[in-house]
């Protein structure tokens, strides 16, 4: 792996220690790169109301935009086992919000070993998107 994204999986693997999972105990990090060059991380903090609680990746993306960043070139997800633990399909559309053509996905286990490693769009073909908007006349 290239040094950027070393620091992407441990900066992830950093954030996935802080989550707050006190009901799945299944805690996740995700980190990005940014188009400014910066790193952005989150966790998942969930919520005695269930369907409140917040994924990893929405937190990350909140950090970048609150900071400035635009775009996601990178984002890592570490999970808590040897599990692959892909973006759920929410989060898949929340990250295709900011990603472009060449944005990449990592997913890494508890111990920092990439399990998958592949062009974030192959997650999330024929994504709804502002153009199915103009197409609706909105
Ligand atoms: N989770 C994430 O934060 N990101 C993912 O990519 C998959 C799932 C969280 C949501 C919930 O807090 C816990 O993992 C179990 O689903």
């Amino acid at each position: 792996m290239d040094t950027h994204t070393d620091t992407l999986i441990l900066a992830a693997a950093e954030a996935r220690s802080k989550a707050y999972v006190r009901y799945s105990g299944h805690p996740v990090g995700s980190a990005i790169l940014a188009d400014n060059g910066k790193v952005y991380v989150g966790c998942n903090v969930e919520n005695a109301a269930y369907p409140l609680s917040l994924c990893a990746e929405p937190a990350a993306i909140s950090a970048m935009i609150l900071d400035g960043g635009k775009r996601i070139k990178h984002v890592v997800v570490s999970g808590p086992g040897a599990h692959l633990c892909t973006p759920c399909g929410g989060c898949r559309q929340r990250i295709s919000e900011f990603a472009d053509a060449d944005t990449r996905l990592t997913v890494v286990d508890v111990k920092n070993t990439v399990l998958l490693d592949i062009p974030f769009w192959d997650l999330l073909p024929h994504a709804f998107n502002e153009d199915n908007l103009i197409e609706a006349g909105k």
